[in-house]
């Protein structure tokens, strides 16, 4: 419910204004940076309004190309409103050649995603036999034929879920996160798309975090991944992440970057309601959105001040409206997003992936029926259920579980089988109807297999 309104409702107040120009042309582009704007080649303002796309996850095929076909999707995505797309990708695809020369379908094979092969095969085939890298340039290429812009954003070095403290991927000298591989990575990913006009920009790395995060650190290599990614394609925005999961760009206010380009540079920033723990939940918020907001202007907002674009390029929240940390935190976050005028991306576009970390189902409840999965920014734990409509499979929170009587969970329960025949139906969930009808069809069937 939500859902259906919150992303026009996003789009409505932050893409419309009379500054804003969408940047349907392509004809305009490159973009550069006039003191705090993205403008493009005729000195026009471009405002971004992204979505976020994974392509970073352990099979490095963006998500969804078992679900519709890949133009469906971008067409989509500027029907929505969207003029463009932060497109992640892992490090690992461009330094690792194994990698990158395993074909799509090679690829979930080895991760034993048969049904994702199955789908794709459905809705993409010409996409299966590509290789990773031939695949993601088709993505690019055919955001180009949408009229969307990418901004493509090095976001993790081993493919997988990001962003932990202690992944091996956060920070310089972090177990998978080299220096000169990644500079190395990043010059040969600005010189494959110099020539494809839509890749405006290069986030230079997602979420710079860990034990290991350091200012001086920050300074000597944001400079180097900017001048290499510069000299090896000068169209794109060079984007630079801040410390602490992008929460933080303050020592900025004392100390600039020093490049020897100009006219390119832009900042980005994350702000979900999470950056804060469970503030919004635990506070008055009117004071603590002038207290959150007032932090986001000293670690980044200073920066329009200074005549750098700042880019909002992740913010988003639990869109079934059941967190009450992520829904106060909406509206603070969204006035300041339209009051500054930021460029922005939204987390995310995907509704589903092909395999996502962390997220495990397991059996709870003494009758083993309970199929739940914890959810990881909240710790409280779901259980799938069957929608009222009777059809649909949903996720809510798990009910009856224990102590009380009056409470029917049947609409929880699940018993996984393997089934020892084969079936002509292809959907793979067989809805139980309601009781009396379940009686007839197990003595139907009983009476069918006596036959
Ligand atoms: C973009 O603009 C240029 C020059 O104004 C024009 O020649 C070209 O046809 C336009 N392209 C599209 C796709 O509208
Ligand atoms: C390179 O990629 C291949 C294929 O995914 C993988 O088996 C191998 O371990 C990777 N090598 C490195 C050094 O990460
Ligand atoms: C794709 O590769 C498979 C073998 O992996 C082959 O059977 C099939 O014919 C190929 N399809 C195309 C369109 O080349």
């Amino acid at each position: 419910m939500r859902l259906g309104f919150l992303l026009p409702c996003i789009t409505v107040l932050l893409v419309t204004g009379s500054v804003c120009k969408l940047a349907h042309n392509s004809s305009a582009l490159p973009l550069s940076s006039s003191s705090r704007w993205i403008v493009d080649e005729s000195g026009l303002r471009v405002k971004l309004a992204c979505v976020n796309w994974v392509s970073h996850l352990e099979p490095v095929v963006v998500e969804g190309m078992g679900k519709q076909p890949l133009d469906t999707i971008s067409k989509k995505i500027a029907a929505m409103g969207f003029n463009c797309v932060r497109l992640t990708w892992p490090l690992f695809l461009v330094t690792n050649d194994s990698l990158a020369g395993l074909t799509v379908r090679q690829s979930f094979q080895a991760l034993g995603l048969m049904e994702s092969i199955a789908a794709i095969q459905v809705n993409n085939p010409d996409l299966l036999n590509l290789t990773l890298i031939q695949a993601f340039k088709a993505v690019v290429s055919n955001l180009a034929d949408n009229n969307v812009m990418v901004i493509l954003d090095n976001h993790i070095s081993k493919p997988g879920w990001c962003c932990s403290n202690f992944d091996g991927n956060g920070f310089f000298g972090d177990k998978y996160f080299d220096a000169e591989e990644w500079i190395k990575g990043l010059t040969k990913m600005a010189t494959m798309f110099n020539g494809s006009p839509n890749v405006v920009g290069m986030s230079l790395r997602n979420e710079l975090r860990g034990p290991k995060q350091g200012v001086t650190e920050w300074y000597r290599y944001m400079q180097r991944g900017a001048e290499a990614v510069h000299s090896a394609n000068p169209n794109v925005l060079v984007i630079l992440s801040g410390l602490s999961f992008d929460n933080d760009l303050g020592y900025l206010s004392k100390k600039p970057v020093e490049l020897t380009f100009q006219g390119k540079l832009v900042f980005e920033l994350h702000w979900y309601a999470f950056s804060d723990g469970q503030a919004w939940a635990n506070g008055n918020p009117n004071q603590v959105c002038g207290r959150v907001a007032g932090n986001v202007m000293r670690r980044a907002g200073f920066l329009l001040d200074q005549g750098w674009p700042l880019f909002l390029s992740e913010f988003g929240l639990d869109q079934r409206g059941t967190n009450v940390n992520d829904n106060r935190y909406l509206g603070c976050m969204m006035g300041v997003a339209a009051e500054l005028d930021l460029d922005w991306a939204l987390w995310t576009l995907q509704g589903s992936y092909y395999i996502r970390q962390g997220s495990k189902w397991e059996f709870i409840s003494d009758s083993k029926m309970h199929l739940s999965t914890k959810m990881s920014s909240d710790g409280c734990s779901l259980c799938l259920d069957v929608d009222p409509d009777g059809i649909s499979i949903i996720t809510n929170p798990c009910r009856c579980l224990t102590n009380d009587q009056t409470c029917n969970p049947e609409s929880q329960w699940f018993k996984m089988i393997s089934s020892t025949r084969k079936t002509a139906s292809k959907n793979s969930i067989l809805r139980l109807p309601s009781r009396p009808e379940i009686w007839r069809f197990v003595r139907n069937r009983a009476l069918e297999s006596s036959v």
